[in-house]
């Protein structure tokens, strides 16, 4: 495959950025040219922020899977789509080709069908990261069921309430899932989010792990039974349906400030040709590499890059099943030298941690065939930035710092590989086709500065790229109060930014309440609502702070009513709840019990000032004069821990 498209120089991106804002639909009509349409489009783009009404490529038709499949196979039908690495390395690896997917996604596309999927349906799809959640995710796809992907490690609570969000009638599943050291009872926790729902009418069990678990008759069916049944049938391939490219894809579910997720929906053909299209400008993709990207599919960029982008690209996607320090902290050190891996695209986390077991994981581990790193998720600390540049790339390897969100579908701002220049910290410029603005509080344009190096403000975008969210699934009023309201006609991204003189973006994290634990969003509504669950809890309020290894660590300040009982218990306990309704990713890193919050005659809690405790500032907390009870503060300040 060849990717005219492919921006080669710096001055062939500004040349690129400057036709993109000056013509955006003869642009991505430019780009759009070099995909498998069943039909052309009739428009390339019509929006307005407002409603927001979002389309691109009105009165096309395609299906993804086609571009990411069916377009491979007779030039390189037979070369690696996937290599999946198992979570114990002597465990046997496996690998499909373009071929091998195709017909495994047809084949599940049929068993979707055989048990009554539809287009347009709801799956929910909650699997460990083996291929099999490849080829039921693409099978969704194929057959133009709408596919909801829930990270393995939420809890059946927080499934129970997607699934009611969305309506969802089906589920793909596995026994339960390896992490690391464990072993998580996957199909056991849907049986769990199960009880009370109504509109599941199919579960299918795919088997991974042989953990005990209860099949319900007429509800429950094996993977394999199924798979086998068409199989025997001779099924090695169906027709693509055929999907308006404004059709939805599926719904992703993110975190927002209030206490409920959001289902952000993609459409099928703005997100196939941006997340292709940035897959091979951010990444410098050349055919034949190895992609190696450590998310969970169960997130935006799982989706994007382990998936869709790299696929459509025709390129070898690694799926790796377990943790960056099992069996030992040289595993994704390992997993590069083994497959020879040329793209390396993880979390500042990921790097922070493995930092901290020092050198010697990397010793012995043959990193010459790198030519690429990537970052996402979270800022990255400048010592994060050089350890990854000099240990792993070997200050050979151009890194890429990504910006973007469940919310955007691809990147919108990074530097390309080797391409544009970089810098430590700084996802620097944005990509064609995407006008980002600062703007201050009030929502007036921060312009640059005579005199100053770089101004700050709230990140926005003024004019839409074309895998921009088109709605919150069955709210889309929701979806207008929370990126589009907060300033006229302009998507508002949650973040605060810095911009240089030469234009580069320092992202500075979220300035609304959200979280970015370990590069998971998190909202302190919801862990909070979570605390609150919990009997003996009057109320609480949760911050974030800052933490060596996480980026942001969840500081909870609790209200108890029964102050007697065992301290360390109750903090047990009270995480022990929200595991169970949010799942572990949520859990606080600190508990501080107090007698009561800083509040306002109003009742609204000040933040500001815990969130300072939570920091280690004691001194500076700001005005505190319009609090009801001052003396609290001095409370909570004492008893931090
Ligand atoms: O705060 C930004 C941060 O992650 C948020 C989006 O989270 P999510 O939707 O879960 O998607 C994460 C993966 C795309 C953003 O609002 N973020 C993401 N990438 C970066 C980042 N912060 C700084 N630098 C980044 N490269």
């Amino acid at each position: 495959m060849s990717y005219p498209y492919q921006i080669t120089s710096y001055e062939a991106y500004k040349e690129a950025y400057k036709q993109s804002i000056e013509n955006p639909e003869q642009f991505w009509g430019g780009v759009a040219e070099n995909f498998t349409w069943k039909k052309k489009w009739d428009k390339v783009l019509e929006w307005n922020f407002t409603e927001p009404k979002i389309e691109w490529f009105k009165g096309a038709k395609l299906n993804i899977t086609e571009n990411c499949l069916d377009r491979h196979i007779e030039a390189h039908g037979n070369a690696p789509a996937i290599i999946w690495e198992p979570n114990a390395p002597d465990e046997k690896n496996r690998l499909l080709t373009y071929k091998k997917l195709l017909e495994k996604v047809c084949q599940f596309g049929q068993v979707l069908k055989n048990n009554g999927v539809k287009k347009g349906d709801r799956v929910c799809i909650y699997m460990g990261m083996v291929p099999e959640l490849a080829v039921a995710t693409l099978a969704c796809a194929r057959i133009g069921a709408i596919h909801s992907v829930i990270f393995g490690g939420f809890s059946a609570q927080s499934i129970a309430d997607r699934l009611y969000d969305a309506q969802a009638e089906f589920i793909v599943t596995c026994d339960g899932a390896f992490r690391g050291a464990k072993d998580i009872p996957l199909k056991n926790v849907i049986d769990d989010a199960l009880i009370g729902n109504h509109t599941i009418k199919k579960v299918i069990v795919c088997t991974r792990t042989r953990t005990p678990i209860s099949m319900l008759k007429g509800r429950d069916v094996w993977y394999e039974d199924e798979m086998k049944h068409v199989e025997e049938q001779g099924i090695t391939f169906i027709e693509a349906e055929p999907m308006d490219a404004e059709d939805p894809l599926f719904i992703l579910y993110t975190s927002g400030s209030t206490g409920k997720p959001k289902g952000v929906v993609h459409a099928c053909g703005g997100y196939m040709v941006y997340t292709n299209y940035t897959f091979i400008n951010v990444f410098q993709y050349q055919p034949s590499q190895v992609h190696f990207c450590t998310a969970d599919i169960g997130w935006i960029t799982g989706h994007s890059y382990i998936l869709y982008g790299p696929l459509s690209a025709g390129a070898t996607s690694l799926i790796f099943e377990g943790v960056p320090t099992y069996p030992n902290a040289g595993r994704f050190w390992d997993i590069v030298d083994k497959y020879k891996v040329n793209i390396l695209y993880t979390a500042p986390t990921a790097i922070r941690s493995l930092m901290g077991f020092g050198l010697g994981p990397l010793q012995g581990k043959d990193l010459s065939s790198l030519k690429v790193l990537g970052t996402v998720g979270e800022p990255i600390n400048e010592e994060a930035w050089h350890w990854y540049d000099e240990y792993v790339g070997k200050k050979q390897c151009p890194i890429v710092d990504t910006w973007w969100q469940t919310e955007t579908g691809g990147i919108l701002i990074s530097n390309l590989a080797g391409i544009t220049p970089a810098k430590p910290s700084w996802a620097t410029l944005p990509l064609p086709g995407v006008q980002m603005v600062l703007v201050d509080e009030k929502g007036n344009e921060v312009l640059d500065e005579e005199g100053s190096d770089t101004v700050g403000g709230n990140l926005c975008i003024k004019f839409p790229w074309p895998s921009i969210l088109r709605t919150t699934y069955g709210d889309h009023e929701r979806c207008r109060t929370n990126y589009f309201a907060t300033y006229p006609n302009l998507y508002f991204t949650g973040d605060g930014a810095l911009r240089s003189k030469e234009g580069f973006y320092r992202i500075t994290g979220r300035v609304d309440d959200v979280l970015n634990v370990s590069g998971h969003r998190i909202g302190t509504a919801e862990v909070e609502n979570a605390i609150n669950m919990h009997s003996g809890v009057v109320e609480s309020a949760v911050v974030g702070y800052p933490h060596d290894i996480k980026g942001q660590g969840i500081y909870a300040y609790v209200v108890f009513g029964n102050t007697h009982g065992d301290e360390t218990l109750t903090r047990k306990d009270i995480l022990q709840t929200v595991t169970r309704i949010i799942g572990p990713i949520a859990k606080p890193d600190k508990i501080q019990f107090v007698s009561g919050l800083p509040k306002t005659r109003s009742g609204k809690i000040m933040r500001r000032i815990l969130r300072k405790i939570a920091e280690g500032e004691t001194e500076n907390l700001g005005d505190t004069s319009t609090l009801l009870d001052p003396g609290v503060v001095d409370e909570i300040k004492r008893g931090k821990i």
